[in-house]
């Protein structure tokens, strides 16, 4: 560590020293930050301008099949200062011998930012971020960030590229999976509780990691729902719908923001001056540093905004950006840049300012090796801990679609003492695909199969096991091992859905049903007349148009992560009763994409008698199941709305209650949600806004009062001149079960 901090040629021991000393003793914010700035500035003054350029670079590292390896050029750019932060190398072995080279040979001794994409676990593989959101659990969520932020700084990472904020409300894109859904308010929530969750409130613990909110932005727009496609979104739409999240994110204390590869406005966002500094940095006040994704700099050239790299580089550079990812562009041209005049080299130091403050709230001036500690890692790894939430967080993110009577009763849960079950599918014996998309480090060995879940769960049921169809393709060798297997069970357990690659990054889909051969497998076993339960697993809205006419229960499982096998076997069996709801619409069908639950009124708002009215010939407008939707074991039902006022002034707060009673036999949770409607505004408002909810407890047979309160701030919107505020007039409020099934009542702003 002294070798370290005698590394720094030319600056004052005596400075440093003091500055840590200060630092460590003093609790006054300003105090530390004067001293890290003396030690900053200092750095720069005797970095060159190509050290400079190397702390705004970024590369990644490779792993191939003989374990992790940095391609040898750069661990020759590391070494000459021109690569100052490294992704992909994790685990403390690997990442000590690197940032041994980054302290011990290089000129400046800088210590890296060692960065991975964290997203939903790091070894321990929790539920996808779009599962998880259908927990609608703060608490918890913030917990997955905390233990996935212990877990990985375990293992040398100290920034993660999440949380994914993007709001998204086209199914067919598959990098719905890591994001929260389709709506602002619950994304906002949902990713405020993320970065607490990752940065704890203090970054130099070796337990918290950067976080990383992506991607900047409107990247959940793009047309068609083909990844990096075209986004074109007016300024209304992308101030009300995607940037919320962004803010609030940011102001929960996010200290890095990632680029988006989408153009907006005719802009790749990496070159979007307005994006990168009109709003981030003179509106919003944003005090840490900007990365791009991956080569998004250079992908300004296909583009086809930039002729080159270099004009690429410039461009990205004006803008606001500080880091390349992987595009090594700044590192190349940011010292011809500078030469010829084409960016200013106090802008480049305020950059290398904004990086190198990172590093030393990390804490990793004073100790480079801070997150590198073999017995850590060893401990912490798949810890009881992490296991515990692992499975507790997947039995929260699971939603039951549908559950009928059959033979007098539910179908589900289903009884221990069922004499047998056929289980089938390519998911009903499978643990890679348990684990989702984006499950960087995780490890598919430890995932517990549905089959290892059930035989846990209920020991005494005999279980007859048929994969019966592969994910994709048109054989149907397997068809007649599951309908045999079905035929002599009581029961059917069907496990269908998406492999781990088929949603996520470049896993756009245009038809997002259940693939042709599981479907058609499905309807052989529904054919046989027994009774079916549908497993949903998947990594974005599946449309199920079938098998919700035909199927009597239909759970969505989602990827569940590691204990995915134990938590569904027992939400099947009752050991635990689901309260999961969907934080994004299940269409009926591809067509009717896009589609969200606060969707505008119209001119000509749906009317079954006119035909003049908005609406498709050949299928409903209403989704399959909407936004909030979401079944339980119990019974509950809501009394009518009291509230203490039907009117308010712009300062007060309005209180309303309902009474929920659990009428069935089940203790159970239920997800009461409130929503809004500005009935008459200087612009059109949705049909309904979501602005609270509570997830309560209610034992079988009790009631429980559950009370809201809105204020003026919850009624505000970017109205004509673009001011953020309420307008006086008529709003309607709902609370219910989900966005399409509640009670309503009315009420004035004055
Ligand atoms: C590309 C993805 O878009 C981004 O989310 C991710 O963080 C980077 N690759 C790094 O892996």
């Amino acid at each position: 560590m002294k070798k370290n901090r005698l590394k720094y040629a030319g600056y004052s021991l005596f400075i440093l020293l003091l500055a840590l000393t200060l630092a460590a003793s003093s609790n006054d914010k300003k105090t530390v930050n004067d001293e890290m700035g003396v030690f900053i500035d200092s750095l720069i003054n005797e970095m060159t301008i190509e050290e400079k350029a190397g702390q705004l670079t970024l590369y990644t590292s490779g792993w191939t099949v003989t374990g992790p390896q940095l391609r040898d050029d750069y661990v020759e750019e590391l070494k000459a200062g021109r690569a100052g932060n490294l992704f992909n190398a994790h685990t403390v072995d690997y990442a000590i011998k690197l940032q041994k080279i980054a302290v011990e040979e290089t000129r400046l001794g800088i210590p890296l930012l060692f960065g991975l994409d964290v997203i939903h676990g790091y070894k321990t593989t929790f539920p996808i971020p779009l599962a998880e959101a259908a927990s609608w659990d703060l608490a918890l969520i913030e917990k997955t960030a905390r233990l996935s932020a212990k877990e990985a700084s375990s293992a040398g990472i100290n920034w993660t590229y999440n949380p994914m904020v993007d709001i998204a409300r086209d199914p067919r894109w598959g990098r719905v999976a890591e994001g929260t859904g389709e709506d602002v308010y619950l994304g906002s929530l949902m990713a405020a509780a993320k970065v607490r969750g990752y940065q704890g409130t203090d970054l130099s613990h070796h337990a918290t990691v950067m976080a990383c909110v992506k991607h900047f932005a409107a990247y959940g727009a793009a047309q068609a729902g083909r990844d990096y496609h075209t986004v074109d979104l007016s300024d209304r739409v992308l101030r009300e719908t995607y940037l919320p999240p962004f803010k609030a994110a940011l102001d929960a204390g996010a200290t890095t923001v990632m680029t988006s590869f989408n153009e907006l406005d005719g802009l790749p966002a990496s070159g979007n001056h307005y994006l990168m500094t009109e709003i981030l940095r003179d509106e919003w006040g944003f005090d840490g540093f900007v990365v791009t994704d991956y080569t998004a700099i250079n992908e300004m050239v296909p583009h086809g905004v930039v002729a080159n790299n270099k004009e690429a580089a410039a461009l990205a550079f004006n803008a606001g950006v500080e880091m390349d990812m992987q595009g090594g562009v700044y590192s190349k041209y940011i010292p011809e840049l500078i030469k010829e005049g084409q960016i200013e080299e106090s802008r480049l130091d305020a950059y290398v300012r904004r990086v190198l403050e990172m590093k030393y709230r990390l804490g990793l001036f004073e100790d480079p090796y801070r997150y590198l500690n073999a017995d850590r890692e060893k401990e912490t790894l798949f810890s009881k801990e992490l296991m515990d939430h692992a499975l507790e967080l997947a039995k929260e993110s699971i939603v039951l679609l549908k559950n009928e009577n059959i033979k007098g009763g539910p179908v589900l849960p289903l009884s221990k003492s069922t004499k047998s079950i056929a289980l089938i599918g390519p998911l009903a014996d499978n643990q890679k695909d348990m684990l989702g998309t984006w499950h960087v480090a995780g490890d598919e060995s430890k995932a517990i199969t549905l089959l290892k879940g059930i035989q846990e769960v209920a020991p005494d049921v005999s279980i007859n096991y048929a994969r019966g169809v592969s994910f994709q393709g048109s054989g149907s060798s397997g068809f007649a091992k599951a309908l045999q297997a079905a035929r002599k069970s009581d029961v059917v357990v069907m496990a269908l859905g998406e492999n781990y690659q088929q949603s996520g990054e470049a896993a756009s889909r245009s038809e997002i049903g259940l693939p042709a051969n599981q479907l058609e497998l499905l309807r052989q076993i529904h054919a046989l007349g027994k009774p079916v339960v549908l497993l949903v697993m998947a990594g974005r809205p599946i449309t199920l148009e079938w098998s919700d006419q035909n199927i009597p229960a239909i759970l969505n499982t989602w990827h569940l992560g590691t204990m995915a096998g134990k938590a569904i076997a027992e939400v099947l069996f009752g050991d635990h009763n689901p309260s999961g709801k969907l934080t994004m619409t299940f269409p009926r069908n591809a067509g009717q994409i896009p589609i969200y639950y606060n969707m505008k009124n119209t001119g000509r708002p749906f009317d079954a008698k006119n035909k003049y009215t908005s609406k498709y010939i050949d299928v409903a407008n209403e989704p399959l199941y909407p936004f909030g939707h979401g079944l339980g074991y119990s019974d509950f039902s809501y009394s009518e709305i009291s509230m203490n006022k039907k009117e308010m002034t712009q300062n007060e707060t309005l209180s309303l209650s309902v009474n929920i009673k659990n009428r069935g036999k089940h203790d159970g949770k239920e997800i009461v949600q409130l929503y809004i409607r500005d009935l008459v505004g200087s612009v059109t408002r949705p049909v309904k806004e979501l602005k609270g909810f509570q997830k309560v407890a209610i034992k079988a047979g009790e009631s429980r009062k559950v009370t809201f309160s809105i204020s003026s701030n919850d009624l505000a919107f970017y109205t004509r001149d673009m001011s953020h505020k309420a307008e006086p007039g008529a709003f309607e409020v709902f609370v219910g079960t989900s966005s399409a099934k509640g009670v309503s009542a009315k009420f004035s702003l004055k």
